[in-house]
């Protein structure tokens, strides 16, 4: 929280702070924390850790910002029961699908007969959308558009939802190492930073739908396999405006941070082809709103209001855990106006190896009480 070089490395939690080496990116993207990108969440290792030190035993503990949902995933393989929220349609979809216990069998007929069908050339595009047009070439639109139309016949139409949105992603009109915020579709080919040679961009997205489909299918089951029966809720919508199910034995949260990511515009395939409810001006700290002044006040303003929210559905021993990265040194004001009082504050070290937002940072561990 403001801190220092110096008590930076003082406080530094060497028990939360791994190596590539201790923990390669296939153990922290382990089952279904790699069912869809998405830009800005933390590794599910961590939030084991703080379980650990800071939820009590088959606890309640509730994520205000759930994202993809690391934390509820997370608290079912640990035994807790869960709630969390987020203001993205798409991220209450991915959790969904995530966090919903399949039956597995089901799951796979169901998923092996919609690629069968798919494959035999089912299901029909209809007229593509002013945006499916500019972004997909025309074969990569009828194939999402085709499989599109086969996924309401299904009870697991929502795993398929998901299938579809990652085989968009990756179909999309742009260069392979622009996949998160691609301004302008790339019609040409081009030379790739990431490949070292000439790519070209992407023309079907049949191969996708099929190869993430068969993926998807592995990882739910995957999951199925360690996964507790604890309850697990999602509620989609404004933390601040939401009756929170409490009373909760803990908060684990990362906010969002500001003018860093637009948390709907990440996955704006998804909301184009699924038709999701679109609530960004909704969304605390998105990049779209900047960094001046205004948007820090209003940044301030938003994280202490849902902060507010948490504590009051707390139990009396009840903590809050946040993960930040607080460069701004924003949060001693955000917890003052929350009504909580820092208890415990400790960094860890964060060494990203991999995607162009590769580099090394610290952040900051807050666990606090109600004042
Ligand atoms: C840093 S991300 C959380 C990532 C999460 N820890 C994970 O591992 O996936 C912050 C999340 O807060 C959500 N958010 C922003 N404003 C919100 C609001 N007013 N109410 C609820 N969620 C909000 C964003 O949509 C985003 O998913």
């Amino acid at each position: 929280m403001g801190v220092t070089q110096q008590q930076i490395y003082d406080g530094l939690d060497l028990d939360l702070s791994w190596s590539e080496a201790d923990l390669p990116e296939r153990v922290r993207t382990k089952h279904v924390h790699r069912l869809h990108p998405y830009l800005g969440k933390y590794i599910p290792q961590l939030v084991e850790e703080l379980f650990r030190r800071h939820v009590p035993a088959r606890g309640r503990v509730l994520d205000p910002f759930a994202g993809s949902g690391t934390t509820r995933v997370q608290a079912l393989e640990s035994g807790l029961d869960s709630a969390g929220v987020d203001i993205a349609a798409f991220n209450c979809l991915l959790m969904r699908v995530k966090t919903s216990t399949h039956n597995p069998f089901v799951l796979e007929r169901e998923l092996r007969d919609v690629l069968t069908r798919f494959a035999a050339g089912e299901g029909s595009a209809g007229r593509p959308s002013a945006y499916a047009k500019r972004w997909f070439a025309p074969q990569a639109c009828t194939d999402l558009l085709r499989f599109r139309s086969l996924i309401a016949d299904y009870e697991h139409a929502d795993v398929m939802r998901v299938v579809l949105a990652r085989a968009a992603r990756s179909a999309r009109r742009t260069t392979h190492f622009d996949l998160d915020f691609p301004l302008e579709p790339q019609l040409e080919p081009y030379w790739c930073f990431k490949h070292r040679r000439e790519c070209k961009p992407v023309e079907r997205a049949e191969h996708f739908i099929r190869r993430y489909t068969l993926d998807t299918l592995e990882r739910l089951k995957e999951f199925g396999r360690v996964r507790s029966k604890r309850s697990s809720t999602v509620l989609h919508g404004d933390t601040r405006e939401l009756e929170l199910p409490g009373p909760f034995d803990a908060v684990v949260t990362s906010p969002p941070y500001p003018g860093l990511i637009d948390y709907h515009e990440q996955h704006r395939y998804a909301y184009e082809l699924l038709g999701l409810d679109d609530l960004r001006e909704r969304e605390i700290g998105a990049a779209a709103s900047g960094t001046s002044k205004a948007a820090l006040a209003a940044y301030v303003d938003g994280i202490s209001g849902v902060l507010a929210a948490c504590a009051a559905s707390l139990k009396p021993r009840g903590r809050i855990v946040i993960v930040v990265n607080d460069r701004r040194t924003l949060y001693p004001e955000i917890l003052e106006r929350s009504g909580l009082a820092l208890e415990q504050a400790y960094q860890r070290h964060v060494n990203r190896r991999t995607g162009r937002r590769a580099g090394e940072y610290f952040e900051s561990v807050l666990v606090a009480r109600r004042a």
